[in-house]
């Protein structure tokens, strides 16, 4: 890959020297520059030194010297563009792609018409397909221009505005691009939308307004068994790379779409990639026909609404069934709709959206099938439930789609029905429990057996899946055996009358599992503390917790005998049963708690002025700035 010098000289503006430098060797200011023992070299003295302004390195021992890019290439033996990749990465300035990626995107455009389409008539034909009109990068952001349509695309004379375009000189083999072609097809099914009284009735009869078609690009793709060879002739094999033409048993080719209504489907970069075609009516089967996967269009990848809810800077994130549902939400004022192509959700799916935001919600039917699929779903869902990730499940009331619930409700009734969607620890619940009778202990122990199931595919070392477990014995009724005295105390302003030191002990002995979230505090917090002892503790153990609930209580306080006297005195103070009401509250709570402490002790260090250098204090500072912001979602009183 060729990196050019002026993409070169953007990420070396980019990154500072002294920082980069300074995170792999310790750098001492002195004077105007910094320095510290070479890194390339044995010495005892120093004799490195990094220069700021001139973004530069030089030993005068060894006589290593360089820029950033040299320092990570010898530090870590790396090739040139393995340490831009890396820069790259971290400064956000994006390197070329290499040249295989628009090998890829190529196609052969015809030199000369192909005989099949003789007979289309001369206005389209005799213009050059005008794939160099819409080589935007980002082709919706000039869409949105209104002035796009009006400008390019005369309705009576699609091609008009090409006319200023010189004609493709015969004699050159082209190469199309499939981005573009796409581009110009959605363009053309948007073209022939006017031109059909039954598609506009169609969308007008699905409360669609003239504003939303526009916005989502919505488009006609006509009757005629060969409408794309006629309107692009010169890019057969691009029709054919994309599937958006196919052939027939005796060798003729035909259109993928025909007669349908046309949804076309945007990657995240808003380009166009790949079409969802429905059927005029609920007769014609298939209803919806998607194009195949292509060099450009991975199903699996893409989640349709997802371009245009980051546009609209959606916050909440929602995944709905189909397209219909994805635009209805959105004309109605819900913008993080979004709905798979037509594949069910797996695992990238998800991912994707938890990228948008930690809290995401599925939409599903209430039937049987939903059920079906909602049990899908969270098999592939709960492995990715870690760090702070949350699921909830909208189950939508019988016979509806979001598209329909949202046209009875309306926007506010719709969002109050959304906003009360179970948690997942409520949803597995009814979801579990309807299967069995949980009254019977046979029910239960069905529902317990099933839930375990489920559990397991939770993340290893994550507090969840022992809260699940112990919320659901709390909820069957299973009666515990041991707890702790109750003090009725225990709420989130809990934190200003027990101190909270001693309270995350309480927490801990309750619900050992609850560990992961202060095993960062056990590195800040000092020795002689009664906490540390007990966070080293179970540092030891927690690798052989038992999986059951109580087994693991016996099992720590067993652990943690040499401190009885200590704890005799704590235990009975917090009460946490009350806000086990659900585990998801627990959870939060604990990371609270940890997160808070953390801050404490990096304060406490900082106030102590202890460092013995000043990257020490520097690193401190990053890391009360780090905690800092994480304290301000929390929901403790300081
Ligand atoms: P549904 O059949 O649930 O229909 O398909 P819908 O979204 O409510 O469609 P409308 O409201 O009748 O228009 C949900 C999604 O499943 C895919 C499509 O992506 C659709 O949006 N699907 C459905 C297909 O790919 N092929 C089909 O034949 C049907
Ligand atoms: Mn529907």
């Amino acid at each position: 890959m060729a990196i050019p010098q002026h993409t070169i000289d953007q990420i070396l503006d980019r990154t500072d020297i002294v920082d980069l430098i300074g995170q792999r060797v310790k750098l001492k200011k002195t004077g105007r520059t910094y320095s510290g023992c070479c890194p390339f070299h044995q010495e005892k003295s120093p004799s490195f030194h990094v220069y700021r302004d001139k973004q530069y390195f030089h030993c005068f021992g060894c006589q290593a010297n360089g820029n950033a890019i040299r320092f990570l290439m010898d530090i870590d033996g790396r090739n040139f563009v393995d340490v831009m990749k890396d820069l790259s990465s971290q400064t956000g300035i994006e390197l070329p792609k290499d040249n295989q990626d628009s090998k890829r995107l190529s196609y052969k455009r015809e030199i000369k018409k192909p005989a099949s389409v003789q007979a289309t008539p001369a206005a389209i034909v005799e213009q050059p397909a005008p794939n160099v009109a819409f080589s935007s990068n980002d082709p919706f952001e000039e869409f949105q221009n209104d002035a796009y349509s009006e400008q390019h695309f005369n309705h009576n004379d699609p091609f008009a505005a090409f006319e200023q375009f010189d004609p493709i000189d015969q004699n050159t083999v082209q190469d199309g691009n499939l981005y573009d072609l796409l581009e110009n097809i959605a363009l053309y099914y948007a073209q022939q939308l006017p031109h059909s009284q039954t598609a506009q009735q169609y969308f007008k009869q699905r409360g669609l307004s003239a504003e939303t078609i526009q916005y989502w690009r919505l488009g006609y793709a006509p009757e005629d068994w060969q409408h794309l060879e006629k309107a692009f002739p010169y890019d057969i094999e691009g029709l054919r790379q994309l599937g958006l033409i196919r052939t027939s048993d005796k060798g003729r080719d035909f259109d993928l779409l025909r007669d349908r209504v046309i949804f076309p489907i945007r990657d995240p970069k808003g380009r166009v990639v790949g079409f969802g075609g429905r059927a005029l009516n609920d007769e014609i089967k298939p209803k919806y026909i998607n194009s195949p996967d292509s060099e450009v269009f991975h199903k699996n990848q893409l989640l349709y609404g997802l371009y245009e809810g980051r546009k609209q800077k959606a916050h909440d994130w929602l995944m709905v069934e189909g397209y219909m549902d994805v635009i209805a939400l959105q004309q109605y004022g819900i913008y993080g709709a979004v709905a798979t192509l037509g594949t069910a959700s797996n695992t990238e799916h998800l991912n994707i959206l938890f990228k948008q935001n930690n809290r995401i919600t599925i939409a599903f039917d209430g039937d049987a099938a939903g059920q079906k699929a909602a049990r899908r779903t969270l098999e592939i869902a709960l492995p990715l439930l870690n760090d702070g990730r949350e699921l909830k499940f909208f189950v939508l009331p019988n016979d509806h789609d979001p598209d329909s619930l949202i046209r009875r409700e309306g926007l506010e009734s719709f969002q109050r029905m959304l906003q009360t969607a179970p948690l997942l620890s409520e949803f597995i619940f009814a979801h579990l429990t309807q299967n069995h009778n949980s009254t019977s202990p046979e029910g239960k122990s069905q529902v317990m057996g099933e839930l375990k199931q489920l559990t397991e595919l939770l993340p290893k070392h994550g507090s969840y899946r022992y809260l699940l477990q112990q919320y659901f014995r709390e909820k069957l009724g299973y009666s515990r055996k041991w707890q702790p005295q109750v003090n009725n105390d225990a709420s989130l302003s809990f934190s200003t009358k027990i101190d909270a030191e001693e309270y995350v002990i309480a927490i801990l002995m309750n619900h050992p599992y609850l560990y992961i979230h202060f095993e960062p505090l056990r590195a800040l917090i000092s020795h002689n503390q009664l906490l540390f002892k007990i966070l080293n503790i179970f540092n030891t153990i927690f690798d052989d917790l038992p999986d059951d609930t109580e087994l693991s209580q016996y099992y720590v306080l067993g652990a943690c005998a040499n401190f009885h006297h200590d704890l005799q005195h704590i235990l009975p103070q917090a009460n946490i049963s009350d806000y086990t009401s659900s585990p998801e509250q627990a959870d939060k709570l604990a990371e609270d708690f940890s997160i808070k402490l953390q801050y404490q002790c990096l304060q406490q260090k900082i106030k102590s002025k202890k460092f013995t250098s000043i990257a020490e204090m520097r690193n401190l500072k990053h890391q009360i700035y780090e905690i800092d912001k994480k304290r301000s979602l929390t929901l403790l009183d300081d």
